[in-house]
């Protein structure tokens, strides 16, 4: 049975095209289409289409529009075409749990996402070919709408959008130079703070998968962890596979990875891998019990589980990484609003943030994501904090962040105690304060700042990323 495509967009030349193109698919059968909203609400009623296609309207915004029409036909999957300077539009349209593909419109786009969505009653067909060119091409999107999902998406979603989020990773490409110990304070500090009088929500990752400490530098037990989620994403993706018709044992690895791209996300269920940090409430998602289990997750793992985060109600995830570039650190990199890139004062640390920062320039990664700081600055180094700055090449305005070494800290992780809970004067506390403050601002105006910077997000980040 075929998929019926309403196709939304005021440009009649690309509609009569795409029509064409499309006429003798075997998956698709344009059931109508609208040149202007009041025409689309007739044809949503007129010709029950499974699938809407929303080019572009003239003042009309394809989100809310997206939201409406979802409200009186709660089952309508939508996909958004963008052009290259509406891509900026995609983490957005995401989140309202739409899809998104790229103008020029590839009809095998189009029929691939179509076999992704099965309405009732409807058996499974396989995917066409092109299905893989789909995902690759346009990173990451998800059905709006899965028959398995009870409650609709756009109830869990919409409050999401209003709420600022803020995902930040702590890297360093050295180690021992202070990254989980920053990442520990920050995240307490972050959980002490409140946001028009309600405490944040806040969770800290440990993606130090293999020999991840995050939870011993607060006395936390490692069960349920990260691995427990893994697992459990396995479980979902068999059955999600099986729903689909197909045998997950004898599909190929890319389609496995296909599929995993498709999977419905529940972020409602993230507490079942947390524990909680008994004084301040804070999240912790740890890293893996035993060694050899952090060689079973994979990179669509760590994907599904970003993306969860990202759709979750943490108001602050904050992630401690290892000091490599595997891909779950560097899909942490890729994924966050933030990066405290944490150093030392000496050479070899500096040196190799700078290889870093040259990596992640090319990657056209945006630098004013980038904070960078120096942690164990005593009261005399060789090496100024204008001096580095120079180095690195970094605008005159942008900050260094700088941490004392402080005698108070070794002390803090053995107990596991954060010294952000002591009270005193501790100076490493009063520094790693100003560095939250930076981090997440709580002022309206500053928020307001801090969304528009997200607009700014290059999309072709992924695509630099995995080709
Ligand atoms: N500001 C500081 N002052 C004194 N010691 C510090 C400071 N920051 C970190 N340390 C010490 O460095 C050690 C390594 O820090 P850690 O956060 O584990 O580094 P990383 O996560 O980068 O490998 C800690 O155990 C702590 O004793
Ligand atoms: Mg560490």
């Amino acid at each position: 049975m075929k998929r019926r495509l309403l196709i939304v967009d005021d440009d009649r030349d690309s509609v009569r095209l795409l029509k064409a193109q499309l006429i003798n698919s075997r998956w698709i059968e344009v059931c109508g289409e609208a040149l202007g909203v009041e025409e689309a609400w007739a044809k949503l009623q007129a010709n029950q289409p499974h699938l809407v296609l929303l080019g572009g309207i003239k003042g009309t915004e394809r989100g809310v529009l997206c939201q409406q029409f979802r409200l009186a036909f709660p089952h309508l999957s939508f996909i958004a075409a963008c052009s290259s300077n509406e891509l900026m539009w995609e983490p957005f349209f995401r989140n309202l749990g739409l899809w998104v593909i790229a103008k020029p419109i590839e009809p095998g786009q189009i029929e691939a996402l179509a076999m992704m969505i099965q309405p009732p009653g409807m058996v499974a067909e396989a995917a066409p070919q092109q299905h893989q060119y789909v995902i690759q091409e346009q990173t990451r999107s998800y059905p709006s709408q899965q028959p398995s999902i009870s409650e609709p998406i756009t109830d869990s979603l919409v409050p999401e959008m209003t709420r600022p989020k803020q995902l930040i990773t702590v890297y360093g490409p050295k180690g021992g130079v202070g990254k989980t110990f920053i990442s520990r304070e920050l995240a307490i500090f972050f959980s002490m703070q409140k946001n028009e009088g309600v405490p944040l929500r806040v969770i800290a990752v440990d993606f130090n998968l293999d020999l991840g400490t995050f939870a011993t530098t607060l006395n936390l037990p490692r069960t349920p962890n990260l691995f427990t989620w893994v697992k459990d994403l396995d479980a979902q993706l068999h059955s999600f596979i099986q729903d689909q018709g197909k045998d997950p044992y004898s599909i190929s690895s890319e389609e496995w990875q296909e599929y995993a791209q498709a999977l419905p996300l529940s972020p409602q269920h993230i507490e079942k891998y947390v524990v909680a940090h008994p004084d301040t409430g804070l999240h912790v998602l740890t890293s893996p019990r035993d060694i050899r289990q952090s060689f079973e997750i994979r990179d669509y793992h760590l994907y599904l589980i970003l993306e969860t985060l990202k759709q979750s109600n943490y108001d602050v995830i904050l992630i401690d990484t290892a000091p490599d570039t595997t891909d779950a650190t560097i899909q942490a990199l890729f994924f966050a609003e933030h990066v405290v890139m944490v150093g030392n004062p000496v050479v070899d640390s500096i040196e190799n943030i700078q290889r870093l920062l040259k990596l992640l320039r090319e990657a056209e990664y945006p630098e004013e994501r980038i904070q960078i700081c120096m942690n164990r600055l005593q009261r005399k180094e060789m090496f100024t904090l204008d001096e580095i700055r120079a180095y690195f090449q970094l605008l005159p305005s942008k900050k260094i962040f700088s941490i004392p070494d402080d005698v108070e800290v070794k002390k803090s992780i053995n107990t596991g105690t954060p010294v952000m809970l002591q009270s005193g004067r501790i100076p490493a506390k009063e520094a790693i304060e100003t560095l939250g403050k930076a981090l997440f601002p709580v002022d309206g105006e500053q928020m307001k700042a801090a969304e528009k910077e997200k607009q700014k997000e290059k999309t072709s980040l992924f695509k630099w990323l995995w080709g």
